[in-house]
């Protein structure tokens, strides 16, 4: 019912977005600068109705302008009651069918994004992503790659012509989640119980910030994504290094005993070792991920220190406690997770 032209005419209207390398951080979210297809048909949306809406507020404020500047009070006026209308059939229907066709098309249009973005015929080689919202990170699966992360979601960039979808699969650990990358695609929900399907198709590489947009506890605010939109040679570069056994380097044996001796092990699974948690992140390629704490701080020296001698000094009331480490195994167990590459 939108004509295609007027749609793509108004796709090239908003912020057109610029190119980038995959290592730059969005850090400024904008659902009117849509990357790749169901942000974009949501955009195109958005776009038509700010339009409509701007078209009342045009007439509607431009007709209370003319009243209030050509009806004002003049000296000399005279001062009896203008004459009183009731029931006139024609202005009735004036004030009453417009904003019901209004209303028609403004659903008809939604309606039909909703169908075209849940309805989408996923082309090309898509990818496949499983996540699952905890309190308070994401975990990252990729089933047919045989991949397990945690906050940072890489994928391949879609070029015209080789698009790469990747088909998200939607669940909750816990209590219900949002997720949404703003420039990616629209917001959906994570309910423990229930799959939900929803789908991404990024054509600019770069990295997009997102967000949980349901509240699910204290540290809510800081259940941070990033989605790393690369090259497709570089997803898998990025895919290969988080397939490998993790590395054995016999210096950090200190670091890799006081992981296991402190339980860390019940909540984190780092391969071929005995931890296999899953309550907390996935470790066994901790060092890939350029955040902590699902995006609450860069994952450097400090703040891994930080992060072990007590979680609550960065991330006040996630669901991590102070292991009660001392400063020696603060440290050694610091330089086991830095081999985790
Ligand atoms: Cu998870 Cu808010």
């Amino acid at each position: 019912m939108i004509p295609r032209a007027l749609l793509l005419l108004l796709a090239v209207l908003p912020g057109v977005a610029e190119a980038q390398d995959s290592e730059q951080v969005r850090s400024v979210q904008d659902i009117f600068a849509p990357v790749g297809a169901p942000a974009e048909i949501l955009n195109n949306t958005a776009i038509l109705v700010l339009l409509i809406c701007l078209g009342i507020f045009v007439v509607v404020g431009g007709l209370l302008l003319y009243a209030v500047v050509r009806y004002r009070h003049r000296p000399g006026d005279d001062e009896s009651e203008p004459p009183q209308v009731y029931g006139s059939t024609a202005i009735e229907l004036a004030w009453t069918v417009p904003p019901i066709l209004i209303v028609v098309v403004l659903a008809l249009a939604t309606a039909r994004t909703v169908g075209e973005i849940q309805n989408a015929k996923i082309t090309g080689d898509p990818v496949e992503v499983t996540i699952i919202g905890h309190r308070f990170w994401w975990e990252v699966r990729y089933p047919k790659l045989n991949i397990v992360t945690a906050n940072e979601i890489h994928v391949p960039v879609s070029y015209l012509g080789a698009p790469r979808p990747v088909q998200m699969t939607m669940g909750s650990a816990d209590v219900v989640h949002g997720f949404w990358v703003p420039e990616l695609n629209g917001k959906e929900w994570l309910v423990p119980g229930r799959e939900n399907k929803w789908w991404i198709q990024p054509s600019l590489p770069g990295i997009y910030l997102g967000n949980c947009t349901v509240l699910c506890g204290p540290q809510h605010a800081n259940m941070l994504l990033r989605v790393v939109v690369e090259t497709p040679d570089d997803f898998d570069k990025w895919a290969t290094r988080e397939q490998r056994p993790p590395t054995e380097d016999p210096t950090v044996e200190a670091g890799r005993t006081d992981f296991a001796t402190n339980s860390c092990g019940s909540c984190h699974t780092i391969d071929g070792t005995t931890s296999n948690g899953t309550f907390g992140p996935d470790l066994t390629h901790f060092m890939s991920r350029k955040t902590l704490g699902a995006g609450v701080a860069p994952n450097d020296d400090v703040n891994l220190k930080t992060w072990l001698r007590d979680p609550q000094i960065l991330k006040p009331g996630c669901l991590m406690p102070a292991m009660k480490l001392n400063a020696a195994q603060v440290d050694q167990i610091t330089a086991y997770l830095k081999t985790l590459n």
